[in-house]
């Protein structure tokens, strides 16, 4: 087959490099020319693809700006962001303007999948309409889809052939077409009845992260007023065997998924009359996380007779997860202003984000702070050596746990 691969980030680069690891041919458009230009070096800007994986199928892969290319493919999946507005609602312009250009290159017989994550209704009322503007018919000349991806940056012990892959089409013989592509790539594909089925699913997989982690968060606060250590509560009921499931306080959400993808449903939502107060409400208390880290801070350096102000500040670890250099929705940055908002003098350290330009620093081994604030733990990281050497230390990702020392803080 030949297929086309719309978006090429850290969602649409894997895909494409699995297709062809597949033996497929893959053409990849992205509206970007520096993702184009680096592809066509033989570099990658996703750290789930090492720049061997590309070069491995560079005779089967092709990055181009060009839509104009994917009108010679089989099967078109479409991998673009999904980012929010300033008043926090879908901004589906990447999307719209991905499926306006692919319009106009659309032949008869070609399968369209969209995986970008969004509302339920988006592939039927406003992906598919588009397409159709090429004059060609959804479910007879063409074949729409929707199939959620579920990639995980940084995870290895599942990968996109080991994870099942969800597919609603428009019409039976939409699916039938859409479950054969995703066999290519993936052991299990799970058909479900509509587009709408699929979209919600992926909604729901991430709500559930959502309201689960603002739930610890909520407790780590409760924790820290009680004097109780919240990682040994949850290491506790976590050897319950059923009915349980743990989850991780931490610094608050970050990247493109987790503080975004509620936002869809609920603005959805309110089309119908109905609010979803339970997944605002696990939004509004993750998002209060950072303020909360950047008190502890406070009050740690407080403890050491020191203020907020004039004091050096190291953070440890700024991207939003560990073993990725993503820096999207990060909570560590909002920590880093609200201390530099304080007077503080901050500098950082992250083995995956060599700079930080919008803040104008470069990473430095943390060397002589005041407070030392392990934001996210890499996996490589000597936690052991920043304890031993700082003068204070705050651990919000529990990595200390094991190490008994009085210049440490932990959430
Ligand atoms: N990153 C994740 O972990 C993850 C996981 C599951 C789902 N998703 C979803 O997948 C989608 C893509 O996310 P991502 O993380 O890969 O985003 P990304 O920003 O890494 O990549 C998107 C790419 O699309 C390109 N692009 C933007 N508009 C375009 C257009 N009109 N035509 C062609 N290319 C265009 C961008 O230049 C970029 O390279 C989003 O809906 C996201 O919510 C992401």
């Amino acid at each position: 087959m030949r297929i086309g691969v719309v978006g090429l980030g850290y969602v649409g680069l894997p895909l494409a490099v699995a297709f062809c690891e597949a033996g497929q041919e893959v053409v990849g458009v992205d509206t970007d020319p520096r993702v184009v230009e680096a592809l066509a070096r033989g570099e990658s800007h996703v750290e789930d693809v090492p720049a061997d994986a590309l070069r491995a199928v560079a005779e089967r892969f092709e990055a181009s700006t060009r839509y104009a290319e994917l009108a010679k493919v089989d099967a078109v999946v479409v991998a673009v962001p999904t980012p929010l507005t300033r008043n926090r609602e879908p901004d589906l312009g990447p999307l719209v303007a991905a499926a306006t250009a692919l319009a106009g290159v659309l032949q008869k017989g070609q399968l369209v999948v969209l995986e970008s994550t969004t509302y339920p209704g988006t592939t039927r009322e406003r992906f598919v309409p588009l397409l159709e503007e090429s004059l060609l018919a959804a479910g007879k000349d063409f074949f729409a889809a929707f199939s959620p991806e579920r990639t995980d940056p940084g995870r290895t012990d599942f990968t996109l052939r080991t994870t099942p892959k969800i597919v609603g089409g428009l019409s039976d013989e939409c699916l039938r077409r859409a479950v054969e592509l995703y066999e290519l790539v993936c052991d299990d594909v799970v058909a479900v009845s509509t587009p709408e089925a699929a979209e919600l699913s992926k909604l729901l997989e991430n709500v559930f992260r959502s309201v689960n982690i603002a739930l610890v968060n909520e407790l780590a606060i409760l924790c820290d007023r009680m004097g109780i250590d919240i990682w040994e509560v949850v290491e506790a009921a976590a050897t319950k065997p059923y009915g349980f499931m743990s989850f991780k306080p931490g610094p608050g959400m970050g990247g493109h998924c987790l503080p975004v993808d509620p936002f869809y449903l609920a603005w959805r939502a309110r089309e119908f009359d109905t609010q979803t107060e339970f997944i605002e409400l696990a939004g509004e208390v993750n998002q209060r996380m950072p303020y909360f880290c950047a008190e502890k801070i406070a009050r740690a350096l407080n403890d050491h007779a020191k203020p907020v102000r004039g004091s050096h500040v190291a953070i440890v670890g700024v991207s939003y997860k560990p073993g990725v250099g993503d820096l999207r929705e990060s909570p560590a940055l909002k920590i880093m202003r609200l201390l530099r908002e304080q007077g503080a003098e901050v500098t950082y350290y992250d083995a995956y984000v060599p700079q930080l330009t919008e803040l104008g620093l470069r990473s430095e081994w943390p060397e002589e702070a005041d407070c030392t604030v392990i934001v996210t733990a890499h996996p490589d990281l000597d936690v052991e050596r920043i304890v031993r050497e700082s003068a204070l230390v705050v651990d919000f990702r529990g990595v200390t746990r094991g190490i008994e020392a009085p210049n440490l803080v932990r959430l």
